[in-house]
């Protein structure tokens, strides 16, 4: 199985798919929300699904996608959404709804060979999109020890981020990072708490800053505002609290700080009407049958006229 889908139905659900519609997956995957959406666009109208992952521009050529003329595959990183939209002639401020799934698939998890777990000794690579941008390895040999802690603790909570980015910094003097086998053994040497936890919090901090994670959903939440229809609705599903809190930032403000603007008659600035107030969280059952899900959370939005904001 390539990716369970998590929150299938409430994401899907919560754009109000309209027949002959404009849509678009920032993240395809597996395409479990793109072949929803598909079926809910009932042979009108159009999808354009994002993802910058080799692996899942495959599934794209494959059934119910190939052959369809509603739906074009783009191969490129969602922080280009309003550029590679716009050429495919989409204009600005008339797409129904957009959809992003954020992370890695399972696929890519448990694709040993990529590096994105610390399950498997492997090259230390963890690019989503392989073909440009530094590796896990050139990070680790590269990057300065301030650096190191900073990333470690702001971006997988790693409580003694300074002692471990010293001790990255020690051992790649001796001989650069090459494997992932060669970082799961310093783990091993300086983890607190539980062993596991801690493995999965240096390698998420690790994946996130190769891929520019948090960088990439700003852009993707702008051009998505720009692109939207008003009345267009946006919904993303997040794994991670500073994702989750710029999303919810981003929906409440317009901006992903989450900095209350007012204008010239001290009115706030409110450029989308919330539909989840709360983020919706995956059931008891779903996350029984699928663990992968136990941190998602699900934030709407629906695009507001320039008048009632
Ligand atoms: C959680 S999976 C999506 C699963 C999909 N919704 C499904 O049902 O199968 C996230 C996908 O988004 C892709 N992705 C993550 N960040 C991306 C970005 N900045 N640009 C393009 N694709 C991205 C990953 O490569 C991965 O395939």
């Amino acid at each position: 199985m390539y990716h369970v889908s998590v929150l299938l139905n409430e994401s899907v659900e919560s754009l109000q798919i309209k027949p002959g519609g404009t849509y678009v997956d920032a993240t395809f995957g597996g395409g479990g929300h793109s072949d929803l959406i598909l079926n809910k666009l009932g042979g009108k109208g159009r999808l354009f699904a994002f993802d910058q992952d080799e692996d899942a521009r495959q599934n794209a050529t494959k059934a119910p996608f190939a052959g369809n003329d509603q739906f074009s595959f783009i191969h490129a990183n969602f922080r280009h959404l309003k550029r590679m939209v716009r050429a495919e002639g989409v204009r600005v401020g008339t797409v129904d709804g957009i959809l992003a799934d954020l992370g890695v698939s399972s696929h890519q998890l448990d694709s040993g060979s990529r590096g994105f777990s610390y399950r498997f000794d492997a090259e230390l690579d963890m690019r989503m999109d392989t073909r440009e941008g530094p590796t896990a390895a050139d990070v680790l040999n590269q990057t300065s020890a301030v650096e190191l802690q900073q990333i470690l603790s702001e971006l997988g909570e790693v409580r003694n981020a300074k002692t471990l980015a010293e001790a990255i910094v020690r051992f790649r003097e001796n001989s650069p990072f090459k494997t992932t086998g060669e970082l799961t053994a310093l783990c091993e040497k300086y983890f607190m708490g539980d062993r596991m936890r801690y493995q999965s919090q240096v390698f998420q901090a690790l994946r996130m800053h190769v891929n520019d994670e948090l960088g990439a959903l700003k852009e993707l939440l702008e051009s998505a505002y720009e692109m939207l229809a008003v009345g267009g609705r946006l919904s993303v599903i997040t794994f991670h609290s500073l994702e989750d809190r710029m999303v919810k930032n981003f929906m409440k403000t317009g901006n992903v700080e989450g900095i209350v603007k007012k204008d010239f008659y001290g009115n706030i600035d409110r450029p989308w009407e919330l539909v989840t107030k709360k983020p919706i969280e995956p059931s008891h059952e779903e996350i029984k049958n699928n663990t992968r899900a136990r941190s998602s959370k699900l934030r709407v939005a629906e695009k507001k006229t320039a008048e009632n904001q």
